[in-house]
């Protein structure tokens, strides 16, 4: 019998605050609507970083609360504001009780959900700010209708959709209206030019369409509009030079055509025009310059074609010029110099002829862009007559795609703001000057392109700043400096196309940030430096068309490096270039009965007896070069392993020797290894024979590769080969945390049986289940032959079980996912992969992360957030994931055509909305208990809670579970 109504206790998880306080709230005589209200609301909120504690519901007025202020003399609640809270959840019907609020602010929150079609509607709200939330769905058409004294309201950066409404024109009281960064789509109500009092219309990055309406002339009011990141076509209309308050115009990143209105030259407060990156032609307009008060004017990426109009000398605030990507011809007018203020300058990618103006350094331009001007001239004359004071102001510096030619000289250095220097494609000559090394500020350095000869100065590692180094199609020779290991910012480094020669540097190694790196057609030599694998942010490497010999480094990003980028290295061996790496000749193993009690601790049966104990296996492991075993084409062969004698139960020790069969005392030699089974069974001494090709191999998961192989006995093991070598603890703590693996045993988790240990190659041999992953079961087996409900059930209850078994002995498993859970011929769910963090040398959360956890949709929240301590109940998450996935048969993220698609927040919003059943397995419809079912689905989604402390512990799970199997149902065969 039952005692505790089950789903009562889980939904009171769910709605806690609520269901709590409510009823009492009503019946007390002191009823506060506004303390009502606000409780209301924050019941329907999360509250992580607990700011709203202030908020007593025993109070009888809210006005001290935090966030709250109230008009002193009716000690009503008058306004809201929550910026920054970091609240979560949904925004409820309590606000609609504060009668007399006049601002509400939630800005900056993780807010979710729809917004209330009467919050316009409070008669008393002049300010609405629910910009920066993760708010979504339509907003009613009639919305705005008695909007009251609604003066400014902004929904900005949300993922509201749909039409903008049609009733925003009828609320005559509004100011600024704010719906940018959005899904807003549709056409622009033609309504909104009757707002007279309108002074800011932001309405960028949406996905609004068609053309402007005309009439927007009725916005005499308007100080600022922002149409830009749209889809917005046709001719701007003529009726914005009737705006006259126009200071801030961006139309830019739209499909806009048609000519500049000529109207806009009465706009004569208009201090920022931006038209970029539409289809505008025509000549710049010549009465530009009457637009006095401008300091930005960005016409790039349009078709504009003429000159540059003389009267851009008249705008003396002009700060931002940019007209680069057009058809202008003609040079810039020698008047701009006048342009004192000028600081951003971009002419680049035009039909403009001449040569570099000399008043553009003088005149204090900290950023010039001028590539594709068709500039030419000496270089190295250009930067010894600049003044040293304008040049400390540089800060961008692009001239590339031109035709300068001469040396960059030493004066370079003296460019010390430089952040971005481009002179690539250019016909420069001589050597890469060493003061780049004294540029402190420089990020992006790019001399591609050139003629350059000399070497790379060693003097690049000072460039402490530099992430972009690229020196391509060149002709720079000599040795690539080991010094480059100290420019630790370096993400990019592009020297491809040299004659540069010698061995790549280790050093490079050093360099953690790297991104992207090209080496290839260069005359580099010698061995690839095993630091390589290191690096943990590499996407491309490219070595290709060099001398490169010897094996390509194991681990990391060159497990999986394409073909093409190490190509044209004829004596390069490893699986990306299909040759294998000459073996090293395998080594006899030999046993000595000594070393056994050493290696082993009296944790273990140690051998017993005066018998010697002599195996040998005189073919082993062609461990040859580590790299043909990292891809896979692994072959060890394990050969005439024989038992002169052998105590059964006795763990077994195999020092690996070099040597011959009965080489009488191990040696420390490299390639010696350790052979353990926990067991000590006799049946591996008869000679195991196993070839690990990729026929065997079984998977891979975060740690490395599983292969099944057969013992001589008959017995399959699964063997795991560990890829995350580089980062395993030393000999010793290898193996102390092995065996205490090695002692956990509980039906439900796959049972480690020993390892091989050498320190470039670590083994983890478990007992084999036939059955395949869950993630197989569910998500890849054929349409008649699936789980059924009772399947699984035990598959989730005999999880549940083996999580909290691992808990009870203080091991967290770190990477709960299907297909870490294998299925017996029985049925029953074993859980692999379990405590394998352990071998890690530090626990880091970057590491957990990307190496382990990287399994999509499992990984809990806090794994994201610094400052949240990982405990186990990171397993209790992805336990909840994998509930929810075996119920539904949906993959914990899954992609549709342009959508994502988390499963959590899927049957969450389904559980909200009352169709939760319907989250059930297609396949298992009409064949599921729905009263086991939902309770499982609820009792995932508290597993699954954002907040580690809300989740339950795992013991707590496995009776929840007891209680939720029905007992009656449990028998019947539900499939
Ligand atoms: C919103 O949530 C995400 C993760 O869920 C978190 O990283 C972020 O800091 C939150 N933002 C705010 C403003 O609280
Ligand atoms: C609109 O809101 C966004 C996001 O809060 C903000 O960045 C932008 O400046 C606002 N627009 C105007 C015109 O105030
Ligand atoms: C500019 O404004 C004046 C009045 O201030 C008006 O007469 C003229 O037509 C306007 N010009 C344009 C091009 O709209």
């Amino acid at each position: 019998m039952k005692m505790i109504n089950l789903s009562t206790l889980l939904s009171f998880w769910l709605v806690l605050l609520l269901v709590a306080f409510l009823p009492v709230r009503s019946l007390s005589p002191s009823l506060n609507d506004d303390v009502l209200g606000l409780i209301v609301f924050k019941a329907d909120i999360q509250d992580p970083s607990q700011k709203l504690s202030s908020w007593n519901e025993d109070d009888d007025t809210p006005c001290n609360w935090i966030g709250v202020k109230c008009n002193p003399r009716s000690n009503r609640v008058t306004e809201l504001n929550l910026e920054g809270f970091s609240l979560s959840g949904r925004i409820g019907r309590g606000l609609l009780q504060l009668k007399f609020l006049r601002k509400l602010s939630l800005a900056r929150n993780n807010l979710s959900g729809s917004i209330s079609p009467n919050l316009a509607k409070l008669e008393s709200l002049r300010i609405i700010d629910l910009s920066e939330n993760s708010l979504s769905g339509f907003i009613p058409d009639d919305f705005f209708k008695q909007c009251g004294s609604l003066r400014s309201i902004s929904l900005a950066r949300n993922r509201f959709s749909g039409k903008i409404p049609g009733s925003l024109g009828s609320c005559a009281t509004l100011a600024a209206v704010n719906l940018s960064w959005n899904q807003f789509s549709g056409t622009l109500p033609g309504g909104v030019w009757g707002l007279s009092g309108l002074r800011s219309l932001d309405l960028s990055a949406n996905l609004l369409e068609g053309e402007i309406p005309a009439g927007i002339e009725g916005l005499n009011n308007l100080r600022s509009i922002d149409l830009s990141k749209n889809r917005f076509t046709g001719h701007v209309p003529d009726g914005i030079g009737s705006c006259l308050l126009l200071r801030s115009i961006d139309l830019s990143m739209n499909l806009l055509s048609g000519s500049v209105p000529h109207t806009i030259r009465n706009l004569s407060l208009c201090s920022y025009l931006n038209l970029s990156m539409n289809s505008f032609v025509g000549e710049v307009p010549g009465w530009i310059g009457e637009l006095k008060s401008l300091e930005a004017l960005d016409f790039s990426v349009n078709n504009f074609s003429g000159q540059v109009p003389e009267s851009i000398t008249n705008l003396k605030l002009l700060k931002v010029l940019n007209f680069s990507a057009n058809g202008i011809t003609g040079s810039l007018p020698a008047s701009m110099g006048r342009n004192v203020n000028l600081l951003v300058l971009d002419f680049s990618q035009n039909s403009m002829t001449g040569d570099l103006p000399g008043w553009i350094f003088k005149s204090g331009v900290s950023q010039v862009s001028l590539s594709e001007y068709k500039l030419g001239a000496k270089l190295s004359n250009i930067i010894s007559a600049l003044p040293g004071a304008s040049l400390q102001k540089i800060q961008v510096l692009d001239l590339s795609h031109n035709s300068f030619s001469g040396e960059i000289t030493n004066g370079i250095g003296a460019l010390s703001s430089l952040q971005f220097l481009n002179l690539s494609r250019n016909s420069l000559i001589g050597p890469v000057p060493g003061t780049v090394g004294e540029l402190k500020a420089l990020e992006v350095l790019d001399l591609s392109h050139n003629l350059l000869n000399g070497s790379i100065p060693v003097e690049v590692g000072g460039a402490s700043s530099l992430k972009e180094l690229r020196l391509n199609a060149n002709f720079l020779g000599g040795k690539i400096p080991t010094s480059i290991g100290t420019a630790f910012s370096l993400t990019t480094l592009i020297i491809s196309q040299n004659n540069l020669s010698g061995p790549i540097p280790a050093e490079i190694g050093k360099l953690n940030n790297l991104e992207n790196v090209d080496l290839s057609f260069n005359k580099l030599a010698g061995t690839l430096p095993k630091q390589l694998a290191n690096l943990p942010h590499l996407l491309s490497f490219n070595i290709s068309h060099n001398n490169l010999q010897g094996e390509l480094p194991a681990g990391g990003f060159f497990n999986t490096i394409s073909p093409t980028s190490v190509s044209g290295n004829p004596s390069l061996c490893g699986a990306a270039v299909n040759k294998s790496c000459p073996a090293v000749l395998p080594k006899p193993i030999v046993l000595n009965p000594n070393s056994s009690s050493d290696s082993i601790s009296g944790e273990l049966p140690t051998t017993v007896g005066h018998k010697r104990i002599i195996l040998s296996i005189s073919a082993l492991i062609a461990i040859g070069a580590a790299a043909v075993i990292v891809v896979g084409v692994i072959s060890i062969t394990v050969l005439n392993l024989r038992v002169r004698s052998s105590t059964s139960r006795s763990a077994v020790a195999l020092p690996l020797s070099g040597g011959d069969e009965y080489s009488r005392s191990p040696t420390t030699d490299a390639n010696s290894g350790k052979l353990v089974m926990f067991s000590g069974e006799p049946d591996f001494s008869t000679g195991a024979h196993a070839l690990f090709t990729k026929d065997c191999e079984l998977g891979r998961g975060g740690f490395g590769a599983v292969y099944r192989t057969v013992l001589q006995g008959g017995r399959s093991v699964a063997i795991k080969k560990l890829t995350v070598s580089s980062l395993v603890k030393s000999q010793d703590e290898f193996e102390r945390e092995v065996k205490k693996l090695g002692k956990i045993r509980h039906p439900n988790l796959v049972a480690l049986e020993g390892y091989y240990w050498t320190p470039s190659l670590q083994l983890l041999i478990y007992e084999s289940v036939s059955g395949g992953s869950l993630y197989k079961h569910l998500h890849e087996g054929s349409g008649g032959n699936h789980l059924s409900w009772n399947d699984r059930f035990n598959i989730v209850l005999g999880t549940a079980k083996s999580l909290a078994h691992l808990h009870q002995t203080n091991i967290i498993h770190y990477n709960i996912k299907s297909s870490n859970v294998l299925i017996d011929g029985s049925g029953e769910p074993k859980l692999g992969d379990f405590g394998l963090a352990r071998l890690l040398p530090m626990l880091d959360r970057y590491v957990l992360s990307s190496k382990i956890q990287s399994a999509l949709g499992y990984m809990a929240p806090e794994f994201a957030c610094r400052t949240v301590k990982i405990n186990e109940k990171c397993d209790v998450y992805g336990f909840g994931v994998l509930v929810l996935e075996v119920v539904t048969g949906k993959r914990p993220v899954e992609y549709m055509e342009d959508d994502v698609v988390v499963l959590c927040d899927m049957v969450r919003g389904a559980l909200e909305e009352g169709r939760v059943e319907e989250c059930v397995d297609q396949r298992l419809q009409g064949k599921f208990p729905a009263e086991e079912a939902i309770p499982m689905m609820k009792l995932g989604l508290i597993c699954t809670s954002q907040v580690p402390s809300n989740r339950p512990e795992m013991g707590e799970v496995v009776n929840i579970l007891e209680l939720i199997r029905c007992p009656s149902e449990g028998q019947e065969d539900m499939g």
